[in-house]
């Protein structure tokens, strides 16, 4: 079925990776050929729950960092930060779901029915299963610096192409980011359908900005709590049990240990846990844009969204 579907959508061969990566554009998406199959069955089948919360990002804006906080702050009873907590020997991917790629694990446990299930996707919001926005669940938006995720997803996909910098210009891969040409698809059409979602449900989506909890994590780290339902207790805050958190979900603690330097996942793309953590360094991107890039960009953010107050730069 899914070479059928394939042969009816446009393709588009990325010569920026040497050819070794083609995406398929699925009700305007641009995607992986295995994911298309994945994605229409989430839409056509997955049943939301009104008590499900999930955690929405485009590629490299920080999703792994997101679903490790959400997963130590809502499993924080069963394990603690230092002794037991899964983080410490499983990539945070492992322990929280994707829409898009674990569904039938997500539909086993809805069967045996947990009360809350959080799930992350990176599907546009125009592409979500109908029945996560008919039941109103609560989302969990992070978005990034357009510059930094450019350079960020620059590097994930040229790493998982196998190839070196100087064999994958950068000023090419910048030109497929601009035209919507990635894997999360149109990084402006992405992050205006949940900012337009979110002023229209503010009750239901919550927007967080990368930067904001990098300098302010515990005023955002309890907004999230908050937000999903499980506020931290002042007892809890005196005994540091969110400082803490935010100490096991640091980049520094997490990228140092053994399991994300070293593991892989054995998914359809066998994917190194290392690549989920390069230097979540802000400002990266100074290190790759030419004056003409940050000219062409600059426009580009004013362009899309200017009228919004999003500030990207
Ligand atoms: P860089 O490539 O700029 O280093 P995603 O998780 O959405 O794939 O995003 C990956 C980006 O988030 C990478 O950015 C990665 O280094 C950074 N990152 C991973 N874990 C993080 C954490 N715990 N805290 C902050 N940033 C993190």
């Amino acid at each position: 079925m899914e070479a059928e579907m394939l042969k009816t959508l446009p393709r588009h061969t990325c010569n920026w990776l040497k050819g070794r990566l083609t995406v398929y554009k699925y009700q305007n998406l641009w995607t992986f050929p295995h994911f298309v199959e994945a994605i229409a069955s989430a839409q056509q089948s997955f049943k939301a729950r009104p008590s499900d919360v999930f955690l929405c990002s485009f590629p490299k804006s920080g999703t792994t960092w997101l679903k490790a906080l959400v997963f130590a702050i809502t499993t924080r009873d069963k394990f603690d930060t230092i002794s037991n907590s899964p983080l410490l020997t499983n990539l945070p991917h492992n322990c929280l779901p994707f829409l898009e790629k674990q569904l039938e694990q997500i539909v086993a446990n809805q069967k045996n029915n947990l009360n809350t299930m959080h799930v992350a996707t990176h599907l546009p919001y125009n592409c979500l299963p109908q029945s996560i926005l008919a039941s109103n669940c609560k989302m969990v938006y992070i978005y990034r610096n357009v510059k930094d995720v450019m350079v960020s997803y620059y590097h994930f996909a040229r790493e998982i192409a196998k190839l070196s910098i100087e064999d994958a210009p950068f000023e090419e891969a910048f030109d497929d980011f601009c035209q919507g040409i990635t894997l999360g698809g149109s990084y402006w059409d992405h992050i205006l359908g949940y900012w337009k979602a979110s002023l229209e449900k503010p009750e239901t989506i919550l927007l967080l900005k990368y930067e904001d909890m990098k300098k302010e994590p515990t005023a955002n780290v309890k907004r999230l709590a908050d937000f999903i339902g499980c506020p931290f207790t002042i007892e809890e805050e005196k005994a540091d049990v969110m400082e803490n958190i935010i100490k096991l979900c640091s980049f520094e603690n997490l990228s140092n240990l053994q399991v994300n330097q070293s593991g892989c996942s054995n998914g359809v793309l066998a994917i190194e846990n290392r690549l989920y953590f390069r230097k979540a360094k802000d400002g990266d991107w100074k290190n790759y844009f030419t004056d003409e890039l940050i000219e062409k960009i600059d426009k580009l953010i004013d362009e899309k969204l200017g009228a919004t107050g999003l500030v990207l730069k």
